[in-house]
């Protein structure tokens, strides 16, 4: 790939994000949101975007068959070497593919997948409607499709906490902002991102809030101790309930989308 906009991002994103209480909940509570959806292992799943693999690693050593797909040369060599520190036989559930997720078919040479994820990519794509077309063309006949992306209703939270108070004004009605990472970012609604889904073929299943209190607390400037291992635990438990309902996650920046593929 010649353009990789991730490489100067692959540490920030990879060691820097993941490593705090947020970065943490989040590989949480996606993990057992997905649990309670996918089939059991050995099952064929296949990470769009997949980054670092801090997604799908956890799934490899659950048992799953992973392939994470990635158009960053940068962030395939931080999977490469956090993935060189789990065990032999969960190093071999997990293949890389250097590719964009709009070029799945060829890619994966046409197969299928019993569950194709696709966290936090859509929100850095003007038009996403190619990536959605590959994910549900993936996905096998009644699999299950996992998506990640920016809650546009919560869209104020950000600048509100962080004092901000003109953009969170113009943010109510926004649709994206520099994220984060300082790109960028485009954000969905449940609803629109479920009735395109519904175009392409797949019934929308289930939707959470993936970051409440801890994003809340991080914006406004009192992050939690990554290194309280029992904070986390209770911290994690409590955002794992409040995803699952209203009118918290309603309010959370980022949602979770699982959907399922028709059989026919
Ligand atoms: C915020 S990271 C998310 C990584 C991972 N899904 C996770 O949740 O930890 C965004 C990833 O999307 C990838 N990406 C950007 N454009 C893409 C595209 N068109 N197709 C697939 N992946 C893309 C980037 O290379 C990067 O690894």
């Amino acid at each position: 790939m010649a353009d990789d906009t991730w490489a100067g991002l692959a540490d920030k994103f990879a060691d820097g994000a993941y490593a705090t209480v947020k970065g943490r909940v989040r590989t949480y509570v996606m993990h057992n949101q997905l649990l309670e959806h996918l089939p059991p292992p050995p099952a064929r799943v296949l990470d769009v975007g997949g980054g670092a693999g801090h997604q799908s690693f956890p799934l490899a050593q659950a048992g799953y068959e992973v392939t994470l797909l990635d158009p960053s040369a940068a962030m395939l060599d931080k999977a490469s070497a956090r993935l060189a520190h789990l065990p032999d036989d969960v190093r071999q559930r997990v293949t890389f593919v250097e590719a964009a997720g709009e070029n799945a078919d060829e890619a994966t040479g046409g197969q299928h997948f019993d569950a194709v994820l696709c966290h936090g990519v859509l929100g850095y794509l003007d038009h996403p409607e190619p990536l959605l077309d590959q994910l549900i063309r993936r996905t096998a006949p009644g699999g299950i499709i996992s998506i990640m992306a920016g809650n546009a209703d919560a869209a104020a939270v950000r600048p509100a906490l962080e004092g901000r108070w003109e953009d969170a004004l113009a943010a109510f009605d926004a649709r994206s902002e520099i994220g984060v990472l300082g790109l960028p970012t485009r954000a969905d609604t449940v609803e629109e991102l479920s009735a395109q889904l519904r175009d392409r073929g797949a019934e929308p299943l289930a939707w959470y809030g993936v970051w409440h209190f801890v994003d809340w607390l991080d914006l406004s400037g009192s992050a939690l101790d990554p290194d309280d291992a029992k904070q986390l635990e209770a911290v994690a438990a409590v955002e794992l309930e409040a995803g699952h309902r209203d009118p918290y996650r309603q309010l959370s920046r980022i949602f979770h989308l699982v959907a399922r593929k028709g059989s026919a």
